[in-house]
């Protein structure tokens, strides 16, 4: 026992002593189960934002509002065709705005996504004000966060004077989860420096150019994006279509079991999807609908 404890530390240091800067293999760190469970009320929403916007009205969508008894939507749109379908509301557990969006089917994702013929276009300035031209996004995400983003500017910024509180978390799953990233920057851009804006974003493709990415690391430091096992979502487009992700990936490994990686992805971080998806053959679709820490999230989970 003791032998070995020694041959392993030799190993260790062994390993240590190799210079790692041609892989840049960066250090994870185990996400605390007090962490992990944290994030389930927003698991929750971001399965709220599948259900239909008749209960999502009343909020009375199942399982995931029951979950979040207290919260208050006061706008609810989209029809989950033309307009993926979000909500607003406030949460007074947490004296937070919450805004989520829905996703959309996992495998039409993929296949959209996997399309070479992708377009990076910039932000408009009239949304996304002094953002610089070489910041640029999927142009399909680009338009689909468009078409709700003024109305929900206004209702947040109702939500955050009626019940005076600094606080806007963004929540999205997927597709939502890509607007939940545009709104999170959005947000930042056009409400007052004192607001603190989170993100929690599940099972989200890649956004934008790196340039992108190291603008939501300037802009948004309190962003998370939660990947579950082996979604393959997580890692289109691809890198070698000029895409990347901002940094703090969450990683569920298996249940109970994730890591919080450094960085953005531009380095096979051990345990983070970018070591454990290399690529889509490698990956399993159905681990985007979770379960993230027990909650799946998908149209067929709004029970
Ligand atoms: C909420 O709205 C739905 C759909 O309109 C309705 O069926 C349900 O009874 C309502 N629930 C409550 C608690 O008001």
């Amino acid at each position: 026992m003791l032998s070995s404890l020694f041959s392993l530390c030799a190993l260790v240091l062994l390993v240590a002593a190799v210079p790692m800067a041609k892989l840049d293999k960066r250090a994870v760190t185990p996400l605390s189960s007090t962490d992990l469970s944290s994030l389930a009320p927003f698991t929750q929403f971001a399965r709220a934002a599948y259900c239909p916007t008749d209960v999502l009205k009343n909020w009375s969508c199942g399982e995931a509002c029951s979950a979040l008894s207290g919260f208050q939507p006061t706008l609810v749109g989209g029809d989950g065709n033309a307009v993926q379908i979000f909500f607003v509301g406030y949460w007074p557990t947490q004296n937070t705005v919450v805004v989520a969006h829905e996703g959309t089917d996992p495998t039409q994702l993929v296949s959209d996504l996997t399309d070479v013929n992708i377009l990076m276009d910039p932000l408009d300035t009239s949304l996304f004000p002094g953002v610089s031209s070489s910041v640029q996004v999927h142009d399909g995400f680009r338009n689909e966060h468009a078409l709700t983003a003024p109305q929900i500017l206004t209702e947040v910024k109702k939500l955050m004077a009626a019940h005076n509180t600094q606080s806007v978390t963004c929540v999205g799953h997927s597709l939502g989860g890509a607007l939940a990233e545009l709104d999170a920057l959005f947000f930042t851009l056009n409400l007052p420096s004192s607001t603190a804006i989170r993100a929690f974003t599940y099972g989200t493709p890649r956004v934008g150019n790196p340039a992108f990415a190291q603008l939501i690391d300037a802009k948004v430091p309190a962003f998370k994006r939660i990947n579950n096992e082996k979604d393959i979502v997580p890692i289109v487009p691809g890198r070698f279509l000029g895409f990347g992700h901002p940094a703090t990936e969450i990683h569920i490994i298996s249940p109970g079991n994730a890591v919080s990686c450094p960085g953005d992805d531009d380095a096979t971080d051990a345990q983070c999807t970018i070591s454990t998806v290399p690529n889509v053959f490698e990956g399993n679709i159905l681990n985007h609908l979770g379960p993230y820490e027990g909650i799946s999230i998908g149209t067929i989970f709004c029970t």
